[in-house]
């Protein structure tokens, strides 16, 4: 994200598509599980979480539509809503390992 923050503020769009691209690619549910593993995991997983892990992904595809668009605006909008989703998740499920995200505050 911050690679692709620089990417954004100074024009570099071939980073900004290919960075998004990659956060897209890594995304854990489209990672090739076999249909047991797929079950056993969304069943282990809340829906909230599958649910903004999707979102996440879809942002992340469009951030990378939006870089080699070459369309500053829509990248600026597009990373301002992975950051929400980013502390949304953070702040709602991994409240452990990140004790200072208060996203349910703001
Ligand atoms: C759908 C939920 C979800 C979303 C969305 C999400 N994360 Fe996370 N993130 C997690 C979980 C769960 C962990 C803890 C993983 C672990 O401890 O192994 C984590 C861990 C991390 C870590 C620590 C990784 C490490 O190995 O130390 C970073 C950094 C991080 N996330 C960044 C981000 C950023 C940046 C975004 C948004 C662009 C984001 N996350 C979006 C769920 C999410």
């Amino acid at each position: 994200m911050a690679t692709i923050h620089t990417a954004m503020v100074t024009g570099e769009h071939d980073t900004v598509a290919a960075s998004a691209q990659q956060i897209h690619d890594s995304f854990i549910l489209q990672q090739k599980l076999t249909d047991q593993d797929r079950k056993d995991l969304m069943s282990a997983v809340p829906k909230g979480f599958i649910k903004l892990d999707k979102e996440f992904h879809k942002l992340a595809a469009s951030l990378a539509e939006a870089g080699r668009k070459q369309n500053t605006k829509k990248q600026r909008q597009l990373y301002d809503e992975m950051t929400r989703n980013c502390i949304a998740c953070h702040g709602k499920y991994v409240s452990d390992r990140f004790p200072g995200v208060n996203a349910a505050k703001n």
